[in-house]
């Protein structure tokens, strides 16, 4: 994967405050993080987020498991997805873990094209059933 957003190109949301419909301002309300805060309390997931989108993952015994991402339409095709990819990686790697997971259901909206993500992404192939593909990428 050579197009990938610099790390300067994502700018984390904690990095701003924005107001209620979402502009960048100096209001000390942060709507757009609401998503990452239920998260944090409700979850065993972790959440890296930007002003583009966001990367949904959670830390097994043995690998990092991405549980979603998502990337605003005006963004995409522009490396992000594959950035978020990087930065849990990296956190993978730091936590000694060296194998990413992560799934579609078939079923889902346009899960094709988030199955083509998952292949170019560098994922391969683990296990397939009628309502869940998982896939794996050795890091
Ligand atoms: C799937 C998604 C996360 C991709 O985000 P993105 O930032 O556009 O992805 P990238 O720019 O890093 O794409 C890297 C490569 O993946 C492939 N790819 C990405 N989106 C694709 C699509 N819709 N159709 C086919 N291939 C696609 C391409 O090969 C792309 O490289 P290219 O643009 O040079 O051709 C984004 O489209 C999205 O948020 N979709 C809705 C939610 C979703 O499906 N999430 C995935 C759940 S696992």
């Amino acid at each position: 994967m050579d197009r990938i957003a610099p790390l300067d190109k994502i700018s984390l949301v904690s990095e701003y405050s924005f107001d209620f419909l979402g502009h960048r301002g100096n209001r000390q309300s942060t709507m757009v993080s609401a998503y990452k805060q239920y998260i944090t309390e409700r979850t065993n997931k972790e959440m890296i987020e930007s002003d583009k989108g966001f990367i949904v993952y959670s830390i097994t015994p043995n690998a990092i498991y991405v549980e979603d991402v998502w990337v605003a339409p005006a963004h995409r095709r522009n490396g992000v997805a594959s950035k978020f990819g990087k930065m849990i990686e990296e956190i993978a790697l730091e936590r000694g873990l060296h194998i990413m997971l992560s799934s579609v259901d078939p079923r889902a909206k346009n899960a094709t094209e988030s199955l083509k993500f998952i292949l170019e992404y560098g994922c391969k192939l683990d296990s397939c059933t009628e309502n869940f593909i998982l896939l794996k990428k050795e890091i």
